[in-house]
């Protein structure tokens, strides 16, 4: 009745919450869910899985305006929730949104942390470690032709371990570790079906990285644990055991499944669109390019916790009080036909590509930008190179999604070798 929907209206202009979309824990459709979060509003009241309340920033411009907004905060003290209690102990991104880094501090304390490390994430100094990551490719192509011809799972035996073994060679994880280390890690793609199996998986984790901080002060070697033991040790106060433990744990979990999905959705387009793989393949346009597209047209972080909002304030219409929470949906952005036009949509590498929120935007901008985008070039130039006729396998039907809210990928990508 009109009276009923009256009073909706009224509860809906009270309690933003009472509306909320409740964004699905399997994550089974991330683009068709972030169709409908997009239509509903640039500041959409979701629930998030685990009956966590925030405001979810859908579209481009908004995301844009969100992630710089003076009145919003990394600073887990302003969320209401979290200090009420509303938020659950075991809520699989407490790992994220509580640990002593970077990415939970603001200003002064945001600076000191970033530039300990940021001189190693420089595009120059990156740009450096091209030949190596090519080995890194190499070693693993050179695995892969032994399985040729035939069917294999390309994200675990591909996407997977580049990243990780760079990633950890960077922060000087011995090779022999990381077996050990793929044991744990899927837990990070497992966040949503199992909270208490990947938070048991979590501390391990961190104990293997307190392991390799042990191992780096016994045996310095050139790497980031050894430069960072330094400045812990040799300068005091600048860095404190925690600050350490958690950055180590921060450039792992931070630089190791993005660039995995990344890789994945790349490939996995790719595969999809052969009319934009022979550009790339011939020269026409650089492989970056596809990188850049993948980053936008599926972006390798669906939505990432978490700003909170320091007072009350209004973007693009909508008001938000302190202590609320704002999640980013960078997938979302990526697709927006309100800033990408019709073109929003369709997967189409072009040079210049168009340029997209999924490092985001500010601040913050991804610290490992420089490194993701060099793996992801290396990894499809020389995969393409050593399979021009890399077929998807359908014969395994369609892929099924990580199912998680943070991650957008795909658990297995089956391919068939020629
Ligand atoms: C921050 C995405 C790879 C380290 C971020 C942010 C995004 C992002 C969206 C901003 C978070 C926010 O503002 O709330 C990605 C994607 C990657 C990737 C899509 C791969 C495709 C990497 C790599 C590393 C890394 C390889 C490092 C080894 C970081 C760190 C931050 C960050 C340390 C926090 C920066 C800060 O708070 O100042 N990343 N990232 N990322 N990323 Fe990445």
């Amino acid at each position: 009745t009109d009276d009923g929907a009256r009073a909706d209206d009224g509860a809906r202009a009270t309690d933003p919450w009472h509306g909320r979309v409740v964004i699905d824990p399997c994550m089974r459709d991330v683009h068709g869910q972030n169709e409908r979060l997009r239509a509903a509003g640039p500041l959409v009241p979701v629930e998030l899985p685990g009956h966590v309340r925030a405001w979810a920033a859908t579209r481009h411009d908004t995301l844009e305006t969100v992630l710089a907004h003076p009145a919003l905060s990394k600073e887990l003290r302003y969320w209401a929730d979290w200090a009420g209690g509303a938020v659950p102990a075991d809520w699989p991104l407490n790992n994220i949104i509580t640990a002593e880094s970077m990415i939970t501090k603001e200003g002064g304390e945001h600076r000191r942390l970033r530039r300990m490390v940021s001189r190693a994430f420089t595009p120059r100094h990156i740009e450096e470690l091209r030949p190596r990551v090519g080995e890194v490719a190499a070693e693993l192509l050179d695995g892969l032709a032994g399985d040729a011809p035939g069917p294999v799972d390309l994200r675990l035996r591909y996407a997977y371990p580049l990243p990780r073994n760079v990633i950890c060679e960077l922060v000087g994880m011995p090779r022999a570790w990381h077996a050990e280390l793929n044991k744990l890690t899927d837990a990070l793609i497992r966040i949503t079906d199992d909270a208490d199996y990947a938070a048991s998986r979590m501390r391990t984790l961190r104990e293997l990285f307190a392991e390799v901080i042990e191992l780096r002060r016994r045996e310095p070697a050139d790497d980031l644990t050894s430069a960072l033991i330094a400045v812990r040790d040799d300068e005091g106060g600048r860095l404190s055991e925690a600050e350490l433990h958690d950055m180590v744990m921060t450039l792992f979990v931070a630089g190791h499944e993005t660039t995995i999905n990344l890789i994945t959705n790349a490939v996995r387009a790719l595969l999809a669109h052969p009319g934009e793989l022979a550009p790339l393949r011939d020269g026409t346009v650089p492989w970056s390019a596809a990188v850049e597209e993948t980053l936008r047209w599926d972006s390798p972080v669906a939505y990432f916790p978490m700003r909170y909002v320091t007072r009350d304030a209004e973007i693009d219409g909508v008001r938000l009080r302190a202590g609320d929470a704002v999640v980013a949906c960078y997938a979302a952005a990526g697709r927006d036909p309100g800033h990408y036009g019709e073109r929003a949509t369709r997967f189409q590498v072009c040079d210049p590509p168009a340029a997209h929120l999924s490092f985001g935007h500010g601040e913050h901008f991804c610290l490992g930008a420089a490194l993701a985008r060099l793996e992801a070039e290396v990894a499809l130039e020389a995969l393409f190179e050593a399979f021009p006729d890399l077929a998807p396998d359908t014969s395994r039907g369609d892929p099924e999604p990580l199912g998680t809210p943070l991650s957008n990928s795909i658990r297995s990508l089956p391919v068939l070798l020629p």
